[in-house]
C-alpha cells in the first residue's frame, strides 16, 4: 500500500498524546531517539500543569534517551510510569524523589514482556528515521532499541524524521523480531557479522498519523578522561585476557567481546586496544562507544554489531564522512537481538560489565546506591553476564576518595550474583572465582582487588565468627555503610560496634 504522509510541527503531532496514554519510544542511550515530539509533549503537559490539570504519559524506551526525552518530560512532571534503564540527571532525581513511578528491567526482556501482555500495549510509537517510504519502510538512525515491537503494537507511529543522519544508514540494520513461545525459531547467527533480519524495519503505511521532520545532532555526552586508576583496570583486564589465551582457556583466535557502557567501560577498552598480545577481535555488545570506533579504524577490532552508536558528534560525523568504511564493521539491531541470552551463550561472549560495589563473596550490586539510591539501571549487564563464556567485572576499588570501599562483606542490593560472576578486576588486581567455595572467593578478592587501606577491615570481618558455607555475620553485615552513614568514612569502621551485644 502506497501511503501519502501527514507532516505537522511537534506541538500539532503531540496534540494527539493525551493524559494516560502509553508511549513507546525508538532508540537506545541517545542514539536514534525522538527529540522534538517528546519535548513537545513535556511542553504541552506543562500548559495541562498550568490550568490545574493532570497530564502524564507511560513510557517504554529501550534504555536510556536523551534530555529532549528523558529530560524534558521527567522536568515537566510528565510520568506515569517509565522502564527500562536511564542515566538523565533530572530522570534520576524524579524517580528517587517518587516523582516518575520506574521499574528496571533487563533490556532484552522489554519487548518480548510488551508482546506477552505481562505490561499495557503502548498507543504510540514515536520512531526517528533517516528515511521512510510511501509503503511504510522506515530506516532507523543511530539506535534501534524496541522500535520493531513498539512500531507493531502502538496504534499509531509518529515519525521524527531526522534529516541529520543520512539515508545512506539504509544498510546498517538487522531488524527481526522473533516469534513467541511456543512457536519461537532459533536466531540463526553463528557470528557477529551474520544478519538475518531486514535492513528496513516495515510498518503497516497507514499507522502512521505524521510525520515531523528535523535536523538535530543525537544527545551523546563525551566521556571523562581516562586515569590512573581506569587505565590500571584496563591494563588489568587486558592482562587477565592475554594470559587466558595463553593458558589456552580461551581460544586462541579470540572470543567476541561486550563491553558495558560509561567512563571506566570506554577505559577497558582503550586498553584492549593498545595491548599487542590481545589478537585483533569482534564485539557482540549493545553500545557501541567512541572507544570502538577508533579501535575499527586501526583494525583492531574487525566488526561491531551492537543496538546503538553511543557516539560523539564530531565522531559520528566522522563516520558519516567515510560512510563506507564503515558499511561491512558495523551492525544495529534490536534489542532482543543484541542482548539475547541465546546468542550471547553460542557466541561465546567475554563481557566486561562495571559494578559499583561488589562483595567479598562476588555478588555484585551495579545500580543502587547504599542500597536505596538508584544510579541508572541494570541495563543488559545481566542478559550478557548470566550467558557468557566469561563473565567479567571491574571497578575502582574505592569511591569518593577513597572514603567507601568498593568492596563490602555484603552487598547492599544484588544485581548479579556469585553464581553468574566469574572475574572481579579493581585497579589493583585480578580475583578469579571460578571453581572457588565463598571463603576462598573472599580470600582471593581481598587479597587481589580491594584497597590496601582496607584489606585488614575486610580480613577482621570473615574472623568474625560468621558460620557455615558462606560466613556472613548478619548484624556486622553492613556495618561498613552504616559506618559511612554516620561519619561519612568507611575507614571508620570498628566492627565491634555492629556486633550484637550478648545480655
Ligand atoms: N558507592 C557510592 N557511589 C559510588 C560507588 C559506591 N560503591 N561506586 C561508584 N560510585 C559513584 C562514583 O563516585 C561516581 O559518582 P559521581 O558521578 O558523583 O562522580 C558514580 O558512582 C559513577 O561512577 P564512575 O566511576 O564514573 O562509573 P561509570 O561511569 O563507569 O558507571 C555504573 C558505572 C555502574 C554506574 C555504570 O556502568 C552502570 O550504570 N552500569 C549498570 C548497567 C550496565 O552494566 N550496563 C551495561 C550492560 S551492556
Amino acid at each position: 500500500m502506497q501511503q501519502t504522509y501527514r507532516f505537522l510541527t511537534a506541538d500539532e503531532a503531540a496534540s494527539y498524546v493525551n493524559h494516560g496514554d502509553i508511549v513507546g519510544f525508538s532508540g537506545f542511550t541517545p542514539a536514534g531517539c525522538p527529540k522534538e515530539v517528546p519535548t513537545a509533549i513535556a511542553k504541552r503537559a506543562e500548559a495541562f500543569h498550568a490550568e490545574g490539570k493532570e497530564f502524564k504519559i507511560g513510557m517504554y524506551t529501550g534504555a536510556s534517551t536523551g534530555d529532549s526525552l528523558d529530560g524534558a518530560l521527567a522536568r515537566a512532571n510528565a510520568i506515569l510510569f517509565r522502564t527500562p534503564y536511564q542515566s538523565n540527571k533530572d530522570l534520576r532525581d524524579a524517580l528517587n524523589k517518587e516523582r516518575a513511578p520506574y521499574f528496571d528491567m533487563h533490556l532484552s526482556s522489554i519487548a518480548p514482556s510488551l508482546r506477552f501482555g505481562f505490561m499495557p500495549k503502548p498507543k504510540f510509537a514515536i520512531i526517528e528515521v533517516c528515511d521512510i517510504t510511501p509503503d511504510g519502510e522506515l530506516i532507523l538512525t543511530t539506535g534501534v532499541g524496541i522500535s520493531p515491537t513498539i512500531a507493531h503494537l502502538a496504534d499509531h507511529i509518529i515519525v521524527e524524521w531526522n534529516h541529520k543522519h543520512p539515508k545512506a544508514l539504509r544498510g546498517f540494520h538487522d531488524i527481526f523480531e522473533p516469534e513467541d513461545p511456543p512457536h519461537r525459531k532459533p536466531m540463526t547467527l553463528l557470528k557477529p557479522s551474520d544478519r538475518m533480519g531486514n535492513t528496513a524495519l516495515k510498518v503497516d503505511p497507514s499507522k502512521i498519523l505524521c510525520i515531523v521532520e528535523t535536523y538535530r545532532d543525537d544527545e551523546v555526552g563525551g566521556f571523562s578522561p581516562t586515569d590512573e586508576v581506569t587505565d590500571k583496570i584496563g591494563q588489568n583486564v587486558a592482562n587477565f585476557l592475554v594470559e587466558e589465551i595463553k593458558s589456552g582457556k580461551i581460544p586462541f583466535e579470540f572470543l567476541p567481546i561486550q563491553s558495558g557502557v560509561g567512563n571506566i567501560a570506554n577505559a577497558v577498552m582503550a586498553s584492549l586496544g593498545t595491548n599487542p598480545d590481545i589478537p585483533t577481535f569482534e564485539m557482540y555488545t549493545e553500545v557501541i562507544q567512541d572507544s570502538v570506533i577508533g579501535l575499527l579504524k586501526t583494525g583492531k577490532i574487525r566488526f561491531a554489531s551492537g543496538c546503538s552508536l553511543t557516539i560523539t558528534t564530531p565522531i559520528l560525523q566522522e563516520i558519516y564522512e567515510n560512510i563506507e568504511f564503515y558499511r561491512d564493521k558495523l551492525i544495529l539491531r534490536p534489542q532482543e537481538m543484541s542482548n539475547s541470552p541465546e546468542l550471547a551463550r553460542r557466541l561465546g561472549l567475554i563481557t566486561i560489565n562495571t559494578a559499583l560495589e561488589a562483595d567479598i563473596f562476588g555478588n555484585i550490586n551495579s545500580t543502587h546506591v547504599m542500597g536505596s539510591k538508584m544510579m541508572n539501571g541494570i541495563g543488559g549487564s545481566a542478559d550478557f553476564t548470566r550467558s557468557a563464556y566469561i563473565s567479567i567485572f571491574t571497578t575502582p576499588s574505592t569511591a569518593k576518595k577513597g572514603k567507601i570501599s568498593a568492596i563490602v562483606p555484603m552487598v547492599t542490593h544484588v544485581d548479579q550474583n556469585e553464581h553468574s560472576v566469574n572475574i572481579l578486576i579493581t585497579e589493583h588486581g585480578v580475583a578469579d572465582l571460578r571453581g572457588k567455595s565463598p571463603i576462598q572467593r573472599a580470600e582471593e578478592i581481598i587479597e587481589n582487588c580491594v584497597a590496601p587501606e582496607y584489606k585488614q577491615l575486610l580480613h577482621d570481618y570473615l574472623e568474625l565468627g560468621g558460620c557455615c558455607h558462606t560466613p556472613q555475620n548478619l548484624s556486622a553485615c553492613f556495618g561498613m555503610h552504616r559506618q559511612f552513614a554516620k561519619t561519612g568514612n568507611m575507614l571508620d569502621t570498628n566492627w565491634n560496634d555492629y556486633l550484637d551485644k550478648l545480655p
